[in-house]
């Protein structure tokens, strides 16, 4: 073993777990917005569109990604939404408004048309309630209209629109980010933690089994938060699941170090928020455990400084599938993407579902140009390896290595890592990101117990240039690549971390 002071070292034991992963922390995110519907997953007339103009391309690539639970409509979107405007023959639904986004909804693409690309991708429905102009009734009204088999006038709308089998969604989330002032029927927490009790209660004299995410902060910066999800799990704790977080992060400034650790905010507000919903369960002396909903997260450039897709303009305001929040990612915003799902996986015993937000287009792993082809963006990668080899039990990883400082975060390690055991295998994976920008890290991994002979893959996403980007000119100009040198021997794994890297190692 080496005694270099700059070498981050871990011990991996199977005796020593967080928590089995459930599959739907690799979910994604569908919303009405932009290009992420249309042209994006729908473009009827397509050269690759099926028999419901679904893109197989970008379903293809869908697939790849290994993307779970999909939610939908929204996001702000949801707020202003008739759920009815979308269902039922296509040349009769409304053109309305979209208020979130100032956009025209042609509502050409809905609940039906939604269920039915599900199906195709292999996911499962996270549907979203519009909890800002609507209510209760309308949200019973949906679940109704979904899942109700037969019978009633609105299961037998459904019918009659041609979907004879109930959709059987399970997962719902009551309203989307009630907290935010920029959302319409934005609320306060007593408002809205009564509302979204009174819509769970009766949802559940539906179905008692309907899984229920109340909305939490938009992000742990506003200035609601924690009292926020204190206020909304009083009114709700035994009528919900989860309650939601939602996160985006982009470089400010060129401080790229504090950029690099941003999943130091994102395990905080998990942390955070799990003491805040532990210690209302403790007030309410409640044996149950509310579980999270990281229900949006992902690297978003909100102050727009990103390049994007194409140099086309957003278009007017009122347009139809305008170019909106079409973010370009380099290869920095995938390591530090990596980092985001390696925060999620630490915290795999609390967080059950998070969604990637978005899915096609919009701040998403996969771009694609009306008519034209469809291609990875540089997250891409990083999802479809954590989403293909992140299945199973997180082993507990306690990182001892070197550090450094930056502005926004203080002292945060140079290694970022987590460890996923395949319990049908023994297959065990680690997850890593090096945060330095210019030094190779040396990895040393004490395994103990776990059988591991072999480096099956060691998998490196890292580039001379860290501002590096597919783009419909270049759609494979960053790809991962193989890393050497990468060694198991006497029970330890012994690796380079390159510069500024997100690193797949697999360990047979
Ligand atoms: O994902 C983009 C937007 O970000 C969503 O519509 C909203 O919920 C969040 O503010």
């Amino acid at each position: 073993m080496s005694d270099a002071p700059h070498t981050a070292r871990f011990t991996l034991d199977p005796a020593f777990t967080v928590s089995a992963v459930d599959p739907r922390l690799f979910g994604s995110f569908v919303e009405h917005l932009g290009r992420c519907v249309y042209t994006g997953i729908y473009e009827p007339g397509h050269a690759t569109a099926d028999e419901a103009g679904l893109r197989r391309d970008v379903l293809d690539l869908i697939r790849e990604l290994g993307v779970t639970a999909l939610r939908y409509p929204g996001g702000n979107f949801v707020s202003g939404y008739k759920w009815e405007d979308g269902v039922g023959p296509r040349d009769e639904r409304p053109r309305r408004l979209d208020l979130a986004w100032r956009s025209t909804e042609s509502n050409r693409f809905g609940l039906s048309e939604f269920v039915d690309f599900v199906r195709k991708v292999g996911g499962e429905p996270m549907l979203a309630l519009n909890l800002g102009t609507r209510g209760v009734a309308e949200a019973i009204e949906l679940q109704e209209y979904a899942n109700h088999a037969g019978g009633t006038e609105l299961s037998e709308r459904r019918i009659a629109h041609g979907d004879k089998e109930p959709f059987g969604i399970r997962l719902w989330c009551l309203g989307n980010e009630m907290d935010g002032p920029w959302q319409t029927g934005h609320k306060t927490a007593e408002e809205y933690g009564r509302l979204a009790a009174e819509t769970a209660r009766a949802m559940r004299q539906i179905d008692p089994d309907v899984e229920l995410v109340a909305c939490g902060s938009s992000s742990q910066g506003m200035a609601t938060f924690a009292a926020w999800e204190s206020t909304v799990l009083e009114h709700s704790y035994e009528l919900v699941d989860h309650i939601s977080l939602h996160a985006y992060y982009y470089e400010r400034n060129g401080d790229r170090d504090s950029f690099l650790a941003s999943a130091v905010d994102t395990e905080s507000f998990i942390e955070n928020v799990v003491a805040t919903a532990d210690h209302v369960g403790a007030r309410l002396k409640s044996k149950k455990k509310i579980n999270l909903s990281f229900d949006e997260w992902n690297v978003w450039y909100q102050d727009g400084s990103a390049p994007t897709l194409s140099d086309e303009g957003r278009g007017d305001d009122w347009a139809e599938a305008p170019r909106l929040l079409e973010d370009n990612y380099s290869v920095t915003d995938a390591v530090v993407f990596g980092t985001l799902l390696i925060a999620l996986l630490r915290h795999a015993d609390r967080v059950k579902v998070a969604c990637l937000a978005q899915l096609v287009n919009v701040i998403a792993p996969i771009a694609t140009e009306p008519g034209g082809k469809a291609w990875k963006q540089t997250t891409f990668f990083p999802f479809a390896q954590a989403s293909r080899y992140g299945r199973g039990t997180v082993l507990d990883v306690r990182v001892a290595g070197p550090t450094h400082t930056t502005e926004q975060y203080g002292e945060v390690g140079l290694l970022h890592a987590t460890a996923v055991r395949d319990e049908d295998t023994g297959a065990v994976t680690v997850f890593a990101v090096n945060r330095d920008q210019t030094r190779s890290l040396p990895l040393e991994v004490t395994l103990h117990g776990l059988g591991l002979t072999q480096v099956a893959e060691h998998s490196v996403l890292a580039d001379a240039d860290p501002d590096a980007r597919n783009t419909a000119a270049e759609p494979d100009r960053v790809t991962p690549h193989a890393a050497t040198g990468t060694a198991l021997a006497d029970g330890v794994l012994t690796a380079g971390l390159e510069p500024l890297s997100w690193n797949v190692i697999r360990l047979a």
